[in-house]
């Protein structure tokens, strides 16, 4: 049985591959008359306007990592809400001659957004305890059931501790919709931004976010009601992941529910139905199969211990971590001739690294799986060409092992574990290989995960999910530390899966590139205009 799941789960990884003479199997066109919308409302659910938050939080740049010395900021809605608003809330409108589009604090492929979000809270200030769905475009939360109080309490006594509850959840036809049956990977990629981006924002409130590994895929529907819903077919929200929000001090939260509070879930009453998002859906039931293969089943709670690296001391930015966040954007083009200076490009690659007790990775999540492969075009005092950042050193034999025997493999510096593999001009294979998309090689590096993949996926189908999470963690540290460091990135989910392979000569699937990423000086477009995030409530809040 096992093993059959495993050959399915790469089967479809096999069958949404992209190849020089084939895309993975998508509609081919857009069908603008049922693209979906971006944004999921519970229609008659009592809806409770956020307030904005009147000043930033003022930490500075490294407190996106560092876990906080001071603090933890009180539960209140006050401080819940500048938790969303820096993590999941909207970060502007762009405008041109097509329209006008909304941006988020975290990015998504094709800007589609396939996550959603929903908290169970206790009592804050006016705020009834419940589940509520977060709606970024009004910063406002929906009040899915009430909570009664006793079971709040059942909660706490359980978590031991003061705190909330974030869950994350995937509506795969927003992305399918254009990606076709490749968009399940893109969806898990916009999930780990979103982590990355919750992680980093409950950092700044004092908080720190504990994912709860042993929880099943199916106790975590019963528990947000997901099974009781009416949904239209194909606009399902499927569960993701649940965390629980607690004072940064704390350590080793029960990574699980037990079974009496999800019970106790699953006798509340549900309000709200969920709007609909397209005239119509395709079934791309490929999808639909893998969700399916890749559920998690319950598992024993696991505590990771990751390295105990220090921080590299250098590239520190003068931009607050809040503005760091609010100034995310994707690069569309870049200057070719955009050099970023040696330092810079390792403080990037440094925040890579998972450290425990740090930001975002220390979440309790797994055992770092990612590495990353380096095309470096245009960084100051460093030979251009092809390189090695091992984000866990324990991997180095065998992706030696595995990579083409003739790359020197020659260590950089002390400080950092990266490899020169073979010096030269990269840049037109970088671009080549990202779909034809210049701006991976008119950058001034950009990268391939590649991450360790059928042991991973053998042993758990359900973490072939968190291959992909992981991976857009990683993202969301490279756009952030990008920011800081006066350049731009891109997430790049189009590449050209087997010929990454090829030029690293891995012969099976041991090691996979996931996804990929580029960083360099950005370009502008000047013929889109940006306005503020929350103009359009401009007339209906105090805004
Ligand atoms: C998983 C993922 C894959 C992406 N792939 C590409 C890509 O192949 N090419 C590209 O130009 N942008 C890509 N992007 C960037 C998105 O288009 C961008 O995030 C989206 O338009 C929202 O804009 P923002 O990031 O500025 O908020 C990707 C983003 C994500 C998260």
């Amino acid at each position: 049985m096992g093993n059959r799941v495993y050959e399915k789960v790469v089967e479809y990884h096999e069958r949404t591959k992209h190849h020089y003479h084939r895309y993975a199997r998508s509609a081919g066109h857009m069908d603008w008359q049922n693209q979906p919308n971006p944004f999921r409302v519970y229609k008659n659910a009592d809806t409770f306007s956020l307030p904005f938050l009147e000043k930033d939080p003022g930490k500075g740049h490294m407190s996106l990592y560092r876990m906080p010395s001071a603090g933890p900021e009180p539960f209140t809605l006050n401080n819940i809400a500048g938790f969303l608003e820096l993590s999941l809330g909207l970060s502007a409108w762009k405008a041109s001659a097509r329209g006008k589009w909304s941006l988020r604090m975290n990015p998504s492929s094709g800007n589609l957004h396939p996550t959603e979000a929903h908290l169970i809270l206790p009592e804050a200030d006016d705020l009834r305890a419940g589940i509520y769905h977060y709606n970024p475009l009004l910063h406002a939360l929906e009040l899915r059931a009430e909570l009664p109080h006793k079971l709040w309490q059942t909660i706490s006594a359980h978590f031991g501790t003061g705190g909330f509850l974030v869950a994350l959840s995937s509506i795969f036809w927003r992305e399918s919709w254009k990606y076709g049956e490749r968009a399940f990977r893109y969806c898990n990629h916009d999930a780990g931004h979103a982590l990355a981006g919750i992680s980093f924002s409950a950092g700044l409130q004092g908080w720190r976010t504990t994912f709860l590994n042993a929880l099943s895929d199916d106790a975590l529907e019963t528990t947000l009601g997901f099974n009781r819903t009416d949904w239209l077919p194909r606009e399902e929200e499927h569960p993701d992941l649940l965390c629980f929000v607690s004072g940064y001090h704390v350590q080793d939260i029960p990574r699980y529910l037990p079974d009496n509070i999800v019970e106790a879930f699953s006798e509340l009453p549900l309000a709200g139905a969920p709007n609909r998002l397209s005239r119509e859906r395709v079934d791309w039931q490929l999808i639909y199969e893998t969700a399916e293969l890749t559920r998690k089943p319950t598992t024993a709670g696991e505590k990771y211990d990751l390295s105990a690296i220090p921080f590299l001391e250098n590239a520190r930015s003068a931009l607050s971590a809040a503005e760091i966040i609010r100034k995310r954007r994707s690069a569309t083009s870049f200057n070719p001739d955009g050099v970023i200076d040696k330092n810079r490009f390792f403080a990037i690659l440094d925040k890579t690294l998972p450290r425990t007790g740090c930001l975002p990775f220390d979440i309790q999540f797994g055992n770092p799986s990612v590495n990353l492969l380096l095309f470096v075009h245009n960084v100051r005092e460093l030979e251009r060409g092809l390189y090695f950042f091992m984000r866990d050193t324990k991997d180095l034999q065998s992706i030696r092992n595995n990579f083409h025997p003739d790359f020197v493999w020659q260590q950089i510096t002390e400080k950092l574990p990266l490899y020169l593999l073979q010096s030269g001009d990269f840049r037109h294979e970088a671009i080549q290989l990202s779909c034809h998309q210049e701006i991976a090689g008119f950058s001034a590096f950009s990268l391939g995960m590649i991450a360790r993949f059928s042991e991973t996926v053998r042993s758990a189908p359900y973490r072939y999910r968190h291959l992909f999470w992981e991976s857009g963690m990683i993202g969301q540290v490279l756009y952030l530390e990008a920011e800081a460091q006066g350049v731009r990135g891109t997430g790049i989910g189009c590449y050209f899966d087997d010929p990454v392979h090829e030029l690293l000569g891995l012969q099976d699937n041991t090691w996979q590139s996931l996804y990929h990423f580029t960083i360099g000086l950005p370009v502008e477009d000047p013929r889109l205009t940006t306005l503020p995030p929350y103009s359009h409530l401009e007339n209906s809040r105090n805004k």
